[in-house]
């Protein structure tokens, strides 16, 4: 097992990665404030993996709830968030009660979000289960659901008490997920880590083939880089920005296309081509760097190519990202690979070539 620490003061928390953890009660019981837990799972990974570890609790003395809820990012949603209220308050829960996500990024942002609401605050863990949720989605607090108008506009800045990867439970991912995941690992090279983006294009062959040691790797290293950025800017006053790379074309791709048609990584990989095509254009990064990105996607079987949305489409649904200021959108941009800025200042030709020019019909 490997250890890290997002470093927040009095709000630190250890992220745990490694096979078999959802064995270990051990690494639990510490951060439990009463031996009362309840875990938030779906119809897809509570077969999976909720009988075990709340075996695994229960034998350690905790008393174990579970809240079943459905699949899909079309129910990260304010209904699906109530059903978790319904739940917590059906079954007694207490503030000090703690509440854990098992699942990949849609449960870990909605039971953060209920866990931040219900009686003010209550503790919760993070048990991701999704290479996305591993590498990015369960660090760093964002929590929260899409609204009909705009993907993740409502949630709130809430901290887990720890992150517990499992990297056996990627056994069972489908591919399109794992690929998805692959997305945002691919991320963190592109805007602060080069020598890791080099790293993932010799690699990428093992990490597809979900060898342990590369995919360990992998994920340590991604959640190195996340917790670097979320410790100096938690609240995304400048930096952590970056991690939305390729994110503001991203979300209007997810909720343009209807939420769930295009996975979450998909969206990023998309995007980022378009961000990449923009930053060309305005003559930031060559035509060979934007290959180059494209060529690392397409490896993982990722889309590099955006769906035409039309042009007034997607800058409405980019003029509710969260980035907006002013009323001016503002992107992640290339400054050279492994290294990106965000800016509001970017040429509107350029803008609009790109999502006129660098899209298909789908
Ligand atoms: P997801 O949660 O929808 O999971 C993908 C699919 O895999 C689901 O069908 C799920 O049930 C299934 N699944 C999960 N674990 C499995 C396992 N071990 N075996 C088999 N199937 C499994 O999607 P995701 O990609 O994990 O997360 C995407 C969401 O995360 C989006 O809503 C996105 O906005 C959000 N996100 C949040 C942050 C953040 O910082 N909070 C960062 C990135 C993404
Ligand atoms: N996924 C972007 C962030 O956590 O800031």
């Amino acid at each position: 097992m490997q250890t890290l620490t997002v470093e927040l003061g009095d709000r630190a928390y250890p992220i745990h990665i490694g096979p078999g953890l959802l064995d270990r009660a051990d690494l639990v019981l510490p951060h439990l404030i009463q031996k009362r837990a309840v875990i938030v799972t779906n119809t897809t990974v509570g077969p999976l993996y909720l009988e075990r570890l709340a075996k695994t609790l229960r034998e350690a003395g905790v008393q174990v709830d579970s809240i079943v809820l459905p699949d899909g990012e079309v129910y990260k949603n304010w209904e699906t968030l109530n059903l978790i209220f319904d739940g917590l308050l059906t079954q007694r829960a207490e503030r000090k009660t703690t509440l854990i996500a098992l699942g990949g990024g849609v449960i870990g942002d909605l039971t953060g979000f209920a866990a931040a609401c219900y009686q003010r605050g209550m503790p919760f863990i993070q048990i991701p289960t999704t290479l996305l949720a591993q590498v990015d989605s369960s660090v760093g607090g964002k929590t929260g659901i899409n609204h009909p108008l705009g993907k993740n506009m409502i949630g709130a800045f809430y901290q887990p008490q720890l992150v517990l990867a499992d990297t056996e439970t990627l056994n069972t991912l489908p591919e399109r997920e794992l690929s998805a995941g692959l997305a945002e690992v691919i991320k963190y090279g592109l805007i602060r880590d080069l020598p890791f983006l080099e790293w993932l294009e010799a690699n990428m062959g093992a990490l597809m083939a979900r060898d342990t040691a590369a995919l360990t790797y992998a994920i340590h290293r991604s959640c190195q880089n996340k917790a670097d950025v979320v410790a100096a800017d938690e609240r995304e006053s400048g930096q952590r920005a970056l991690l939305n790379l390729g994110h503001t074309f991203g979300h209007a791709i997810e909720t343009g296309m209807g939420y769930g048609n295009w996975l979450h990584g998909e969206g990023v990989s998309a995007g980022t081509m378009l961000a990449a095509d923009l930053s060309c254009r305005m003559g930031l990064i060559s035509a060979a760097d934007v290959d180059r990105i494209a060529a690392l996607f397409r490896r993982v079987g990722l889309p590099v190519v955006a769906p035409d949305l039309g042009y007034d489409a997607y800058m409405d649904y980019m003029g509710v990202d969260k980035k907006v200021e002013a009323g001016r959108i503002r992107f992640v941009l290339f400054q050279k690979l492994g290294e990106a800025f965000v800016s509001g200042d970017y040429d509107p030709d350029a803008l609009r070539a790109t999502l006129t020019e660098a899209v298909s019909k789908y």
